[in-house]
């Protein structure tokens, strides 16, 4: 989404995208928003009437991702649990 930049080569080779000396930060970081985009559907209702509800959170910005996200995957929720599409 162009928040680390789009000089793609200043941090990979081509060989693989990995990159050794990178470390994911911490899960209790609060800083999620500075390297994470939300899709658009947390600009939308859908945001108000399904995200927060199936995060049970009554107050939260999108930008507060960690109120409601984990590093171990976007779709394991704080305190819920693996949330299911339909
Ligand atoms: C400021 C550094 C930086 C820039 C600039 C950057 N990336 Fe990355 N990117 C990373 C890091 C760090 C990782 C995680 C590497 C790892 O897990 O070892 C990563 C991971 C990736 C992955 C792997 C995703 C996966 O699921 O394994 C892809 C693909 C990728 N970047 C593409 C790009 C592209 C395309 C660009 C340019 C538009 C770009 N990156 C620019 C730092 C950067
Ligand atoms: C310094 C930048 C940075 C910060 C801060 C950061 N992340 Fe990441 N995160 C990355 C990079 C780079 C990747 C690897 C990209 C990839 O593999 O798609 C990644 C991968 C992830 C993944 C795995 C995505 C997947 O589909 O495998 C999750 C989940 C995640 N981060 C959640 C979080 C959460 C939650 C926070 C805040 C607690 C956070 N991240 C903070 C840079 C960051
Ligand atoms: C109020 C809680 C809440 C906040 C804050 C929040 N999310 Fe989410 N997010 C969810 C829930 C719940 C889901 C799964 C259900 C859904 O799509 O609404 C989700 C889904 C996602 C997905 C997966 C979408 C897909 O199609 O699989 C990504 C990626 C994501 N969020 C990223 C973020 C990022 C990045 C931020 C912060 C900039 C953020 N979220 C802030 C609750 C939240």
């Amino acid at each position: 989404m162009g928040l680390l930049g789009n000089d793609c080569a200043q941090c990979h080779a081509t060989a693989k995208w990995t990159t050794p000396e990178f470390r994911h930060p911490s899960p209790v970081s609060q800083s999620c928003a500075q390297c994470h985009q939300a899709p658009p559907s947390h600009y939308m209702m859908h945001f108000k009437m399904v995200s927060m509800s199936v995060a049970k959170m009554e107050k939260a910005e999108v930008s507060q991702c960690f109120l409601c996200h984990q590093t171990t995957s976007w779709n394991d929720i704080k305190g819920v649990g693996f949330y299911k599409h339909h």
